[in-house]
């Protein structure tokens, strides 16, 4: 049986990382993190994650700002509202979370962040340097899994890493991710010819495609490291609904050297990567080290 990869744990530990260095800025600096999160409209999801993202920035001694906005909101006004922050001394991380009302175009407002804020790393420009390798903000998922895969593994150097899914927020900025580690990279996705033979033959499997358990058992190879950022919310049998993740768990826990579990996987990292971003970026705002 595999080996759990514990994102709780491994995110604890970061925050708890995270916690100290703060206190060591705000001690040498005077200077506190700032995180602002800008949410339009009422998605309950939404709330939820802002919430938590709130939280946690405040327990490990960030300064937090919710900006709650109405859900006809202007894209003018929320471009100002993004304008404000770039220019606000006291945050050093601005997030929008998405999904934003249709009438606004979601694109335009986070390529209005300021680069050198843009905790998200959703900003073409951040995507840009990642993928010529220059130091930027690394979206969060993806960062979360690398720092779980080389926590597990060590020297990922060599490996073949198959990443499922190709999205602009996890699969494209995760596969350039384990190319800087020196992994050889297949990107498959739903017109993969064969998926099951492609994953078969990986050293690390990286399930981001949103299916709920399409990857099974028998597509990971013995020994396998199997990192699953799907988040799905299914039907059980007794007709309560359970979160699975993109992977078939237990199938797969049978082959693979070391599985993460869903939930407790993924999901903790993520938000402790955004406030490792925005200590990061706070950092290269005022120039220290
Ligand atoms: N909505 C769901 N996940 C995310 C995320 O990582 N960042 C933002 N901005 N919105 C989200």
């Amino acid at each position: 049986m595999a080996t759990i990869i514990d994102g709780k744990a491994t995110a604890a530990a970061l925050r708890e990382k995270l916690t100290v260095e703060v206190a060591q800025i705000v001690e040498s600096t005077g200077i506190r993190p700032g995180l602002a999160v800008v949410l339009v409209g009422e998605d309950p999801a939404s709330q939820v994650y802002v919430r938590n993202k709130a939280k946690s920035t405040k327990e490990v001694g960030m300064l937090s700002r919710e900006h709650r906005l109405p859900a006809d909101t202007s894209e003018e006004d929320l471009l100002k509202m993004v304008e404000q922050l770039n220019n606000d001394p006291d945050i050093h991380g601005i997030l929008v979370q998405l999904p934003v009302p249709a009438h606004i175009d979601a694109e335009k407002v986070l390529d209005a962040i300021d680069p050198d804020k843009d905790v998200d790393g959703f900003h073409v420009i951040n995507s840009g340097r990642l993928a010529v390798g220059q130091r930027g903000l690394v979206p969060c998922t993806p960062l979360g899994c690398l720092m779980m895969l080389k926590s597990t593994l060590g020297d990922l150097s060599g490996l073949n890493a198959v990443v499922v899914g190709r999205s602009n927020i996890v699969g494209k900025p995760m596969a350039q991710l384990l190319l800087q580690e020196s992994c050889t990279v297949t990107i498959a996705h739903s017109r993969t010819k064969d998926l099951p033979a492609v994953c078969r033959a990986a050293d690390i499997v990286v399930a981001a495609v949103g299916r709920p358990e399409m990857v099974k058992g028998d597509w990971i190879a013995p020994g396998a490291t199997v990192i699953d950022v799907g988040i799905n919310r299914i039907e059980g049998e007794n007709g309560k609904t359970r979160l699975v993740g993109d992977v078939a768990f237990d199938e797969a826990a049978e082959h693979a050297s070391a599985i993460t579990p869903v939930p407790g996987g993924v999901g903790p990292m993520t938000i402790a990567c955004l406030l490792h971003n925005t200590v990061t970026a706070m950092k290269a705002i005022h120039k220290i080290n």
